[in-house]
């Protein structure tokens, strides 16, 4: 297939909406990483989302819209909570998993009765969908199991052949996907941490909220018997091409094990990438964080070393829980 690579001018996403139409997929940017879109309705085109990314057919999508009030395609029911959460952080960061109307087709939520909805803060995206005219299911636009793309470079690599469009658009704004909060139980309950944490839920709802076990749990969950609500959780994610380890603990120690390591595996004549951020620079960590993934991978390192951030619920617990998947879980504890 011949990927038509397009700029994010007027003419152009009025381009890649017809191609949405006509059930096409187009990857397009938003605030947080790109997404690859379909029609949400058209089973066909969501159909061929999971084969272009090489995805389990079991895995739901995110149904983006333009207007909050397009939610109503989507679900009869919105709780008050639900509007709150709409009213204070659309267009934004955060996904909503709400009971799906029976027009939603199961093939856009893997089969689950619930529908996950967002309204990304991205002007092409938000004009992308309006053009459309409909909702667009998008999972990121990687190839299932690598990191996900900030950058228009990163889906060109990925999906270039494999897609109708590619829209080139800035460098995401976020760097890590959206949190996910399932609305459909009493206590909403954080399925996937994003860059708009529990805590901002909670001032935002003026109660309390939950994480998923999938999050909190040791491995992410995916040891035991306890299935994950989300099932994107259950999948090895973000892998880099090389061989990664976190290294977790007192600071100093962190850097000083890092070097060690380092110095250890290039004497044995491997290529070593690491992966440091400053101290309490969460927001920039998730900003470049799959960035830094890809580039290492592109200078063919065979192992990356990346200092864990110490941050048990915000923006760097969003952070740990891309690193902890990429690396597998290979987790080095230094005192
Ligand atoms: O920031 C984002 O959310 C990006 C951009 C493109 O919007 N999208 C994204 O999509 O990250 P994806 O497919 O890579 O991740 C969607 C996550 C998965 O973990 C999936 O299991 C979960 O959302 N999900 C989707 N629908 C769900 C549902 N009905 N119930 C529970 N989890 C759901
Ligand atoms: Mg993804």
């Amino acid at each position: 297939m011949k990927t038509k690579i397009l700029k994010n001018t007027k003419e152009d996403i009025e381009k890649a909406a017809r191609i949405l139409r006509d059930g096409g997929l187009v990857a397009f940017p938003t605030e947080t990483v790109y997404g690859l879109g379909a029609n949400a309705f058209d089973e066909k085109a969501v159909a061929a989302v999971y084969e272009a990314k090489g995805r389990p057919s079991d895995n739901p999508m995110i149904v983006h819209i333009s207007r909050a009030s397009d939610i109503g395609q989507l679900t009869r029911r919105l709780s008050p909570d639900i509007v709150t959460l709409i009213e204070n952080f659309w267009p934004g960061p955060l996904t909503l998993v709400v009971k799906k109307r029976p027009e939603v087709p199961d093939r856009t939520t893997g089969g689950l009765d619930t529908v996950a909805v967002r309204m990304p803060d991205n002007e092409t995206a938000l004009e992308l969908i309006s053009t459309a005219l409909c909702p667009v299911a998008a999972p990121s636009a990687n190839l299932s199991g690598s990191p996900s793309p900030t950058r228009a470079v990163d889906v060109i690599e990925d999906l270039d052949g494999k897609v109708d469009a590619i829209i080139q658009g800035e460098d995401c704004r976020v760097g890590i996907e959206s949190t996910v909060v399932d609305m459909t139980g009493d206590v909403p309950t954080i399925l996937r941490p994003g860059i708009i944490t529990a805590e901002n839920l909670e001032a935002a709802l003026g109660k309390k909220v939950e994480y998923d076990k999938a999050i909190t749990g040791k491995n992410g969950g995916i040891d035991g018997d306890y299935k994950p609500k989300s099932p994107g959780m259950k999948y090895k994610h973000y892998a880099p091409k090389a061989e990664m380890i976190v290294v977790e603990g007192e600071r100093a120690r962190v850097k000083a094990e890092i070097e060690r390591l380092k110095g250890l595996n290039e004497r044995l004549g491997n290529n070593v990438g690491v992966i440091l951020f400053e101290e309490k620079a969460f927001i920039e960590a998730a900003h470049d964080f799959f960035a830094r993934l890809r580039d290492l991978d592109k200078e063919g390192v065979d192992l990356i070393l990346a200092g864990a951030l110490s941050d048990t619920d915000g923006v760097g617990f969003a952070v740990m829980n891309r690193m902890l998947k990429s690396a597998g879980y290979n987790i080095v504890r230094v005192q």
